[in-house]
Order: C-alpha cells, then sequence, then structure tokens
C-alpha cells in the first residue's frame, strides 16, 4: 500500500516551488515552505496569491477554498523546521553546489524515511542525492510551468531510488491530479530533451531575422495547436532558466540541437530574462 504523507516541505518559493506548494496545499496536505529570507517569503506570497486568484476568477477555486489552501501553507526561513515531514520537495536555483548544501542539511535535520525530492530539470538527481546518507530515498519530481494547470510530473529515478519510493511518489502524484511518467535519470528527461531543441532553433529563426516574433509564435500557435509560440514560452519559462537547461543538456550529449543560441545569452546579459524581468523577447507590465 502506497504510503501516506500529510506534511509536505517545499524549499524555494519561486515560481515553480510556489506554484508546487499550491498543487499540495489544494490537494489537502499542510505545507511547510523554506525561503532564505523575508523578502524570499513575501514574493512567494505574492505568487500564491496571484495564482490562487487566478483560479478563483476562472471557477477552479471558491474564495474559502482559497482562504483554506493559503492557510495549509505556513511560511518559514528555517530549514530546521522541516524536522517532522514525510516529503520535501526542494525547488531553489540550479546550482549543483547549492542543492548539494541543501540535500546534505536535510539529510541531517529530517528522520531516516523522508523522501527527499527535487524538482530540478537539467541537474542529475543521482548528483544531488549523494550528498546525503540516504540516496534511496531521493527522487526527482520535475512539475511544469505554471505547475498547478500542467498535469504532468516526470519521476525521476536513480540506479539506487527504492522502488517503494517511487511507488508513494507516483501515488502521491496520481492524488494531486497530475499524470506521472516514471524516467531514469538523463538531462532534460522527457519533455525538456523534445521541447528545448525546438525553442533554441526558434531563437536562431528570429536571430537571423527570418521571421518576426509575433509571426514564430503564430505558426506554432494557429499550425500546431500550441498554447503558446516558442517565444513567448521562452518568457514565461525565463531565459536565465531556459539557458541552464540547454546548457546542461548541451554538455551532456554534445547534441548541437542544444547548443544555446547566442542571442539567449545576450539578452540574459543585458537583464531581459522574460516576463519575471518585466522584458524578454515582448515586453510585459
Ligand atoms: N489553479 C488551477 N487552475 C488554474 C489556475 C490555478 N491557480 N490558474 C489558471 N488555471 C486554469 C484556468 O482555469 C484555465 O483552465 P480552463 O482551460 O479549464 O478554463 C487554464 O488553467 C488556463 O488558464 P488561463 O485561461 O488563465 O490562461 P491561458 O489560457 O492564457 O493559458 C497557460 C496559460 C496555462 C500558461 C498556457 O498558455 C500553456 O499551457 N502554455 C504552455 C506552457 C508550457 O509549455 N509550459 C512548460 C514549460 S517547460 C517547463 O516548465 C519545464 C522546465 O523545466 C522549465
Amino acid at each position: 500500500m502506497a504510503r501516506e504523507f500529510s506534511s509536505v516541505g517545499v524549499i524555494g518559493l519561486g515560481t515553480m516551488g510556489a506554484g508546487i506548494a499550491e498543487v499540495l496545499a489544494r490537494s489537502g496536505l499542510d505545507v511547510i515552505a523554506v525561503e532564505v529570507d523575508d523578502a524570499g517569503l513575501a514574493r512567494g506570497r505574492g505568487h500564491l496569491e496571484h495564482s490562487t486568484e487566478r483560479a478563483v476568477a476562472r471557477g477552479k477555486l471558491d474564495a474559502d477554498g482559497r482562504a483554506a489552501l493559503l492557510g495549509r501553507i505556513r511560511g518559514t526561513t528555517s530549514l530546521a523546521d522541516l524536522a517532522g515531514v514525510d516529503l520535501v520537495i526542494e525547488a531553489i536555483p540550479e546550482s549543483l553546489d547549492l542543492k548539494a548544501e541543501v540535500f546534505a542539511e536535510l539529510d541531517r535535520i529530517t528522520g531516516p524515511d523522508t523522501i527527499l525530492a527535487s524538482n530540478t530539470s537539467s541537474l542529475s538527481v543521482t548528483e544531488i542525492g549523494v550528498h546525503t546518507s540516504r540516496p534511496g530515498k531521493v527522487v526527482g519530481l520535475h512539475f511544469f510551468n505554471p505547475a498547478p494547470v500542467l498535469k504532468l510530473i516526470e519521476v525521476v529515478r536513480t540506479v539506487v531510488t527504492e522502488p517503494d519510493v517511487v511507488g508513494d511518489v507516483v501515488a502521491l502524484a496520481e492524488k494531486l491530479g497530475k499524470t506521472p511518467v516514471v524516467i531514469g535519470d538523463r538531462a532534460g528527461f522527457i519533455a525538456n530533451a523534445l521541447l528545448f531543441g525546438y525553442l533554441n532553433h526558434a531563437v536562431t529563426m528570429y536571430e537571423q531575422r527570418y521571421a518576426t516574433r509575433e509571426d514564430l509564435d503564430a505558426a506554432m500557435r494557429f499550425g500546431c495547436g500550441y498554447p503558446m509560440g516558442p517565444l513567448s514560452l521562452l518568457d514565461l519559462i525565463g531565459l536565465d532558466t531556459a539557458y541552464e537547461i540547454l546548457d546542461t543538456m548541451y554538455h551532456q550529449s554534445r547534441n548541437r540541437l542544444h547548443a544555446p543560441a547566442p542571442l539567449l545569452k545576450q539578452m540574459i546579459t543585458a537583464g531581459l530574462l522574460g516576463r519575471k524581468s518585466g522584458r524578454g523577447f515582448y515586453t510585459y507590465r
């Protein structure tokens, strides 16, 4: 029988962490959300309020449900508050050093049966897990942005992840109303490995002035039925995040499809990160 989770820790309340916390709390789980400082907690609270407001406006949640959902998420700046949780989902920036430090600390703080999951999109779950004394209880749980809306969760098992742990998180994903797919630990997993070659190609077409941003996006929306065109989607994902994903996949596979288009780096250096900075391929605000 699959394990019942009652309280879950989420580390990092950026776009992904806040979305994950919302999904868990919507299913009735208590969430302890950890950020580095009060400003981070306030930003995370802002993401949660904005997203749940949208859910109410779209008829997915009523006002009481929204209040109950928000009430189930407790913010803290101390990792030590995760001592009693059954599962932790880490969603901090994509730095192996940072993640290694957090997982080593979680290993000390949490009970030996607590499952430690990472939402990493491109780093190796195996390399993260070896920084704990329980690599068998370390797994990838990769959500998609926006997490409250998109149904996929990639469950990443390493060669040492215990089968019961995989079974437990698959059952949890289903309880959250998501569709899990279970895969091995390879850069990009399934979705990003396929998606980012396409997104990168769109940037190259734009860089070569082959087509305007509007026409590139219109072609994929109206010709292929995609909900968003590639340049709008890159603005949603964040150009810095997209660059990191491409760069990691390129270094692992040397597949030229994943060699980041030079324009991406230039835009990042200029501070054009997409929606989160107010400007990317398009301007927001
Ligand atoms: N909770 C529950 N449902 C919510 C919600 C919330 N907080 N907020 C919105 N929704 C629902 C809405 O009710 C609506 O549902 P219906 O269609 O049933 O009415 C649906 O979500 C869409 O919301 P909106 O109508 O407000 O927005 P939209 O129609 O403009 O769609 C979008 C926006 C969901 C972002 C859509 O354009 C989309 O799916 N784009 C593609 C996103 C994508 O490809 N993401 C993957 C990125 S790659 C990644 O994430 C991996 C990585 O590692 C970086």
